[in-house]
């Protein structure tokens, strides 16, 4: 089973800034994220996600931490302070350039020596800090990306893995025919190469995406090495599971090298009471009030404000599936937990805030550990995308809770067998050879 844990801010509960022993004074420091790394390092956790989002809400930041440190150059400082873990940053593909971010994360991965990681993401939000007035529809997006991994892994390939020479008796630094151009005329791109980074320790950085809907699906499918998902159930991460390793197969690409993490929101105790407490005492920290216009936001921008929050949304309110144009798969979540579970307004808020759709699992390390080890044997996931309530007490409860459990049972490892990300995942290095 493999483990990857979120390590943005002060948790991924929005208000677990508000704990009375929380770190957010120091949240912006690499003191804080350096202490969560070491933690994550020892319980031999595969990587670390970076999540990013390229805008302010106004309201959402006026009750919730703000974790936004820029991912990349956190990742690069961690580089430093780490030896083994994986790096994974996000980076959103309509809002930079492929030049950058292949040139980024093959830095990253020299520095680090192999254990960089790119979540890609679409962004749902930023537009108004790009200069555009509005966020291209969800397909275009899409359609950017899918260029966009053209031109990124063609650079990363532009350098065969054997091109430097260093031959300084005759003065040879790199054979210069191991060392292409890309030429890459596309709609959205007209990039020459070759990258100016030479190929890096790992062949390419591991990718890394998320895609619900049916086109990010397909895009995860043709690109990504590692799937994260948002479900509620095992039996919708088994649908999700056996539909991208399908499509998968029919991209020609070997299912057992994609892998699919849900993401999951641990709550754990030394007990199942201690467990319902600490979920208590963090419902507790929801502010209801700003709560309603993350909830509204979610909900694809619907107003919400006059109806009564102890009832279910009104079905007629909520927007079909399709106009929506951010996040629309998790909005996927929401619908259904509002018309099918018929859950209130003040329930849905609770969701949002504590896990922003993901599934909780509240109890005792072996109740957690029976559920991973569950949902990995009856065909839901390869592992999980770890979000730990609060940092970094949070994380800890799963180093030294969750992770021996796992142990016990022969499903987590108790070492790093490699030094690369690769290596960890069990995922090929890729060679100069591999050009394609
Ligand atoms: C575990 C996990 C982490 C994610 N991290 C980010 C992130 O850091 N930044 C971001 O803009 N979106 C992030 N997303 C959202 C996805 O990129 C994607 O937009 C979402 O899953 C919806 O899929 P769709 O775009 O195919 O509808 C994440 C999703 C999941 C499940």
């Amino acid at each position: 089973m493999h483990l990857f844990s979120l390590i943005g801010g002060v948790g991924h509960h929005q208000g677990a800034w508000r704990r009375p022993n929380s770190r957010a004074e120091g949240a912006m420091t690499l003191d804080y994220y350096s202490d969560i790394a070491a933690l994550a390092e020892r319980g031999k956790i595969d990587a670390l996600l970076m999540a990013d989002g390229l805008s302010v809400n106004g309201p959402r930041l006026a009750s919730a931490s703000f974790p936004h440190v820029e991912p990349m150059t956190m990742l690069s400082a961690l580089a430093a302070r780490t030896s083994r873990i994986g790096l994974v940053g996000s980076v959103s593909t309509t809002f930079s350039e492929p030049y950058n971010v292949a040139r980024q994360f093959a830095t990253l991965d020299h520095i680090s020596a192999g254990r960089a990681a790119w979540n890609i993401v679409t962004s749902g939000h930023g537009e108004l800090n790009f200069g555009d007035a509005s966020l291209p529809s969800h397909s275009d997006r899409y359609e950017r990306a899918d260029e966009y991994l053209e031109v990124v892994t063609a650079l990363w390939d532009s350098w065969e893995s054997d091109a430097i020479v260093l031959d300084r008796a005759n003065g040879v630094y790199a054979d210069a025919a191991k060392v292409h151009r890309i030429d890459h005329v596309g709609k959205h791109f007209k990039v020459e190469g070759p990258l100016n980074v030479p190929r890096s320790p790992q062949g390419r950085p591991v990718l890394v995406q998320a895609g619900s809907s049916a086109t990010g699906r397909t895009f995860a499918a043709k690109h990504a090495e590692v799937v994260f998902t948002a479900q509620q159930t095992l039996a919708g991460c088994q649908d999700f599971y056996s539909d991208i390793k399908a499509r998968v197969r029919a991209e020609g690409r070997d299912p057992e090298k994609v892998k699919v993490f849900p993401g999951v929101h641990p709550l754990v105790g030394s007990t199942e009471a201690e467990a319902l407490r600490m979920e208590d005492e963090l419902r507790h920290l929801i502010r209801m009030d700003t709560g309603m216009t993350w909830l509204s936001k979610q909900l694809g921008g619907i107003d919400i404000s006059g109806l009564d929050p102890s009832k279910p949304v009104p079905e007629e309110l909520l927007p079909a599936v399709d106009t929506v144009q951010e996040r629309r798969s998790r909005y996927e979540i929401f619908r259904q937990l509002a018309v099918e579970e018929k859950y209130s307004i003040n329930r849905l808020i609770e969701a949002e805030v504590m896990s922003a759709g993901h599934l909780v699992v509240v109890g005792a390390p072996e109740q957690i550990a029976d559920r991973f080890a569950k949902w990995v044997a009856e065909g839901g996931a390869d592992g999980f995308m770890l979000l730990p309530s609060y940092l970094p007490e949070g994380l800890e409860l799963i180093v030294d809770g969750i992770i021996p459990e796992l142990r016990r049972r022969g499903l987590f490892r108790s070492d790093y067998t490699g030094t690369t990300l690769r290596d960890h995942l069990g995922l090929d290095p890729l060679t100069g050879s591999d050009r394609g």
